[in-house]
């Protein structure tokens, strides 16, 4: 990696192993008839990319075309069978709502589980405790077991914590899919903030508008491989969205021409 490179991802593939069958019986019977039990399913194919640090990047596809996947290889919960991705630096974000939560435990009991796994100290989290729960605006939800909460509620928590954790990466998936609108629009504001900050952002998204807002360049993934990676206009252009939904977004004609 040289100075300026925030992730490297090289040749990267992840592959799946699908089971058909489930029961011991079912995989008996399927054994001696000689029918596949399983089969693998690559997620990710012989993807390669490199994002410079301070980059604003989306990652855009169709559903099941691979983005969450190739979040987990970055954020290093998943590697890849061969090809490799190399990080720089801290990274922190929410890559899956709820992810890292424990469900018997409190909102105010998981901050500090979950910003210890982003790797915060007690000391720092409780200086930044406020600002988190302030941030997540879940009142006296705060004090039940995350269990009970609604995936928005998760999202809020798990957010408020990512952004609150000094990291050089920021990776986000879902939050804003299932967050409302006021809550979307903070969460864009604070994406601002770190992207104007110089650090490295990487936004999974299907919303054309906040991507253009936000992010200075696309990669799309189709069935696990890279299908478009370049301007952002010229992107969203590539996902070929339906013109209606473009339109609801306010992408006018001469803005997508200057792009292209
Ligand atoms: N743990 C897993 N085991 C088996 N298959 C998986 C696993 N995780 C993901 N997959 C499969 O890999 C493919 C890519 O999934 P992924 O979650 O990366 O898609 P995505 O682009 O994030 O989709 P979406 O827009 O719906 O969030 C899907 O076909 C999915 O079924
Ligand atoms: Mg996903």
């Amino acid at each position: 990696m040289s100075g300026t490179e925030s992730v490297v991802v090289d040749h990267a593939t992840k592959n799946f192993t699908l089971r058909y069958h489930r029961t011991f019986k079912q995989m008996t019977v399927a054994a001696v008839r000689r029918e596949n039990i399983s089969d693998t399913f690559r997620a990710v194919d012989d993807v390669s990319f490199t994002i410079e640090q301070g980059e604003s990047v989306a990652l855009m596809g169709l559903n099941g075309s691979g983005k969450s996947t190739l979040l987990k290889l970055i954020n290093g919960v998943m590697r890849p069978e061969s090809g490799s991705v190399l990080t720089r630096g801290r990274i922190a974000g929410l890559i899956a709502t709820g992810a890292g939560f424990h469900p018997q435990l409190t909102g105010r009991e998981n901050v500090f589980l979950n910003a210890a796994v982003m790797g915060m100290s007690e000391a720092e989290t409780r200086r930044k405790f406020d600002d988190i729960a302030e941030f997540a605006e879940l009142g006296k939800f705060l004090d039940s077991p995350v269990g009970h909460y609604s995936s928005g509620m998760s999202a809020r928590l798990g957010f408020s914590v990512a952004i609150h954790v000094d990291s050089d990466i920021f990776l986000a998936d879902e939050v804003l899919a299932v967050g409302d609108k006021p809550f979307k629009e903070k969460c864009i504001e604070r994406m601002q903030e770190i992207r104007k900050s110089g650090r490295t952002l990487i936004y999974v998204s299907h919303a054309p508008g906040t991507v253009r807002k936000m992010c200075d360049r696309v990669i799309v993934l189709e069935k696990g491989r890279v299908g478009f990676d370049g301007g952002t206009i010229a992107g969203i252009r590539y996902v070929k969205y339906e013109d209606e939904r473009l339109d609801e977004e306010q992408i006018e004609d001469d803005e997508i021409g200057a792009d292209i």
